[in-house]
């Protein structure tokens, strides 16, 4: 029984392939054109990409840098050196206060004399400024030293200067510690 219509249908079809290849559509045609032509492009542009990228740091490596290992293992707290000759960089006493003082003494908080309370600092203003100076530095009270800040004694006096004016001294400015060196020489 050899030639029946199954037979013959089934041997045609593997004739016909062999024969036409693999595209039998304009899709199949458009895709393979994609895949001859324009995926060589782009694989071509990959590839110089990647061979000219070992100058460019890769995503996530900065921080393999020097610097930034530097930073990573650098000992905890670090000091900041502050030039304490040049005037300029130093704050001035409204600026202490505002940032140190005025906790306590905008208030009256723990017992502070409250900024240009004139009857609280009129007898403080009284001891002079030295004496005011040395609270301020030393702490008094309930006040720690330097108010519990860091900053210079020169700000501090800034600082002292500023909250006696508003509380009815006249204070000079106090010297910059270079212009005070220079003014006991
Ligand atoms: C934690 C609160 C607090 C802070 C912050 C603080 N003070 Fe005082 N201050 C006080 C108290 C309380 C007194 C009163 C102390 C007393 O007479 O027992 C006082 C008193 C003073 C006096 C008068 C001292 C005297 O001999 O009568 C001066 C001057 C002064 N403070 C300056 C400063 C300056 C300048 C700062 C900021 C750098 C500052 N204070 C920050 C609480 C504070």
């Amino acid at each position: 029984m050899s030639g029946t219509p199954d037979h013959d249908n089934t041997h045609d079809d593997a004739h016909d392939d062999a024969h036409t290849g693999p595209i039998k559509t304009p899709k199949q045609l458009a895709w393979a054109v994609l895949f001859a032509f324009v995926a060589p492009v782009i694989i071509i542009i990959l590839l110089a990409n990647f061979v000219s990228s070992d100058k460019k740091p890769a995503a996530g490596s900065e921080g393999l840098g020097a610097e930034a290992v530097a930073a990573r293992i650098q000992p905890i707290g670090s000091i900041e050196l502050k030039d304490v000759n040049n005037v300029a960089t130093l704050k001035t006493g409204e600026q202490v206060y505002a940032a140190q003082c005025s906790a306590c003494h905008a208030t009256g908080a723990a017992g502070a004399p409250k900024l240009a309370d004139l009857a609280a600092w009129g007898p403080r203003v009284k001891t002079g400024y030295e004496a005011l100076l040395t609270s301020a530095l030393k702490g008094k009270g309930n006040m720690g030293a330097q108010g519990g800040g860091d900053f210079s004694d020169f700000e501090i006096g800034r600082a002292v200067v500023y909250l006696a004016n508003q509380g009815g001294a006249k204070f000079d400015e106090p010297k910059a510690p270079a212009a005070a060196a220079a003014a006991s020489k």
